[in-house]
């Protein structure tokens, strides 16, 4: 874990070396305005037609609508989806050694959340940020990523009753709280001010899509 803040030890001066802004034609996120909701909209009628879909459509809705909350920015989006990440570290700080049940529930939460939340990063904005040559950060990023998947696998495991385990969703919850900062404050809107703003509808499309397939 040590590596962790090694790692960001180097970031300030390597990050931005080789920074050289591309509007990247022929990038898989600067082609056509077509993308939109139209395709899950088919899909969820699909669902119920089959009627197979009555969860996944409630699911879909909820996205949906969480989606629109955020104005349907992917940077919005995320934004929000850290915001509740960290409000549900604190619900589960708060809890006492005997609360086992509770505690069991709220890392299932966290870990359905933060492989949501991953799975859209890692499909589309980090991919989206190394065609625009912001690799130093994106590999960064999902580095990270291989550490909250450690930390959810130890508290997945881990007695519910350990003294350990709110030590350890403490420090989880350190990693979560500088990963978005960095997210938030630095590279988010650093990529957002060079892409176009037909780059940036295709990005939120695309990353809605990898959403819905974690529903
Ligand atoms: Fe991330
Ligand atoms: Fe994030």
């Amino acid at each position: 874990m040590a590596t962790r803040s090694d790692t960001r030890d180097n970031k300030s001066s390597d990050r931005r070396t080789e920074r050289k802004h591309s509007s990247s034609d022929g990038s898989a996120f600067s082609f056509g305005s077509s993308a939109n909701t139209g395709p899950l909209l088919g899909a969820l009628a699909a669902g119920a037609v089959i009627g197979v879909g009555a969860n996944w459509a409630r699911k879909f809705l909820m996205q949906k609508s969480a989606s629109m909350a955020a104005g349907n920015q992917w940077d919005e989006i995320l934004k929000l989806e850290h915001k509740a990440t960290l409000a549900t570290f604190d619900t589960l700080l708060a809890t006492d050694d005997n609360e086992t049940g509770k505690r069991a529930t709220l890392v299932k939460k966290l870990s359905y959340a933060l492989e949501k939340h991953a799975h859209q990063e890692e499909n589309v904005v980090y991919p989206a940020l190394r065609q625009a040559n912001e690799t130093v950060d994106a590999d960064h990023l999902e580095h990270e990523h291989g550490y909250v998947k450690t930390y959810l696998y130890e508290l997945d495991n881990m007695p519910k009753d350990s003294p350990e385990f709110l030590v350890r969703v403490r420090e989880f919850r350190n990693l979560i709280a500088e990963h978005a900062r960095m997210e938030e404050d630095q590279v988010y809107p650093r990529f957002k001010n060079e892409i176009s703003e037909e780059q940036n509808k295709k990005i939120t499309a695309l990353m809605n899509k990898e959403g819905m397939k974690m529903l």
